[in-house]
């Protein structure tokens, strides 16, 4: 039996946090974490503008398992297993539409947009016993279902906390990208898949890592630069980030129960694209949260969530495939009912830094990559990249947590070059803790 506790060298008292390199590479854990986190657990599964309207439905994975996101014709949304009762076939095959029922093409049992079977083809010549209708034929529905302000969450599993307890004070965070805009958030179609060949766990690091910034994104920094002297400035142009004023900026970061983070950093306001409305913003949602709305912000919510808030609003689900490979689906998220030209520069901000054919995302895919294969170091058991900010890390919340009303587990802040790695800890004792326990 595997000891997966022992993958987690925590000793605050020591001024030690060290993970093991096995956490990204023994197959034995990538098959823990998906029963204990991805089928026992709440994962993220959509937004509920992703299927605003009667009938509407997006085929979606939690880890393994193949699952439909669907809103019924009286307007409610379920969750339910793609697996045809009978024999297994996936149900739905397509990544989204709109149909009133979904017909197995294997033997053409038929499903309602509730998941309720409607036909068994051929049900009065079958000669079936009368303990036939007495099972189920309806598609499963998992065994949790919520949702938090137009995030859909789903656990396989029945046997969780309620998802408020779970969410805990990231919903605090959740709040400050939804309450940006008055009439709520949604996705913009078109959404953008990739896969890279590494661990899951280095993209929810490397959101929430503001070391690698400077040294893994240098000929985007460059760019900025360039941008920063030429006469006229387009709507990229408008980037909310400016190399040469990073660093005397402001950075925290707050590590939450159920290994959930987020990292703050103050970034000129007046680049943002909320602080042409900043008046109204603040009689809406007062000055301090204004002020945080305007922040650039990294937020993680464990185990496949990502919201990045900068200049675009944008929402990454992380889809775990193998030890050593995982899918990624990537969406811009923009406030209902904006103008055609606010949309138009978010779009181009958006595509600027993000996604594949962005100026930053194939920077870090290929670095985890190159993580990966150096994995096979085995010889080398420690990362040692959980260190930076320990020596000022706070146990509970800091001033800046208070300001929200929140109570972190750690909080820190400082100067952006301090690049505070404590960030990670509340991610790792979450996992460790569990996994620990999945092995007990
Ligand atoms: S597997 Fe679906 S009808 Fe047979
Ligand atoms: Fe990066």
């Amino acid at each position: 039996m595997h000891d997966f506790s022992r993958l987690v060298d925590d000793r605050p008292a020591d001024g030690v946090f060290r993970v093991h390199r096995d956490a990204f590479r023994d197959p034995a854990v990538f098959d823990r974490e998906m029963a204990v986190f991805f089928e026992q657990g709440w994962c993220f599964v959509g937004h509920a503008s992703q299927v605003a309207n009667p009938h509407d439905f997006l085929s979606v994975r939690i880890g393994r398992r193949p699952l439909i996101l669907m809103r019924d014709g009286e307007g409610v949304l379920r969750c339910v297993h793609n697996s045809c009762r009978h024999k297994g076939a996936l149900v739905c095959h397509n990544r989204q539409g709109n149909k009133r029922s979904h017909v197995c093409q294997y033997h053409g049992w038929a499903y309602g947009s509730n998941g309720r079977n409607i036909l068994v083809k051929d049900k009065a010549q079958g000669c079936y016993a009368a303990g036939f209708d007495a099972d189920s034929h309806d598609l499963l529905p998992v065994g949790r279902f919520a949702e938090y302000r137009g995030f859909l969450f789903a656990s396989l599993s029945a046997e969780v906390e309620p998802l408020e307890d779970y969410l805990g004070d990231a919903r605090a965070l959740i709040d400050l990208a939804v309450d940006q805009a008055p009439a709520g958030l949604e996705l913009v179609a078109g959404t953008v898949h990739y896969t890279f060949r590494a661990n899951w766990k280095l993209q929810l690091e490397n959101s929430t890592d503001a070391y690698h910034f400077t040294s893994t994104h240098p000929s985007y920094l460059r760019l900025l630069d360039r941008r920063a002297t030429m006469p006229e400035r387009t709507d990229v142009q408008k980037a909310i980030w400016q190399a040469d004023r990073k660093q005397q900026e402001q950075m925290g970061s707050f590590g939450l129960r159920s290994g959930h983070a987020m990292v703050w950093t103050t970034s000129p306001v007046e680049h943002h694209p909320l602080y042409a409305q900043r008046d109204a913003l603040v009689e809406r949602v007062g000055a301090i949260r204004a002020d945080w709305m305007m922040r650039t912000r990294q937020l993680n919510i464990f185990p496949n969530l990502q919201l990045a808030s900068n200049a675009a609003l944008q929402m990454r689900v992380i889809t775990p495939v193998a030890v050593d490979l995982t899918e990624m689906t990537s969406y811009c998220l923009a406030p209902v009912g904006e103008t055609p030209e606010q949309r138009r520069q978010r779009l181009r901000q958006y595509e600027d830094f993000f996604n594949p054919s962005g100026l930053a995302t194939p920077d870090d895919t290929v670095t985890y990559e190159d993580c990966q294969r150096s994995f096979a170091s085995g010889e080398i058991e420690w990362q040692q990249g959980y260190a930076r900010g320990l020596a000022r890390v706070e146990r509970g919340p800091d001033e800046h947590a208070l300001q929200l009303g929140i109570s972190p587990e750690t909080s820190v802040s400082g100067n952006f070059d301090m690049s505070d790695e404590t960030v990670f800890h509340a991610l790792y004792r979450h996992w460790v803790g569990k996994m620990g326990e999945a092995a007990a």
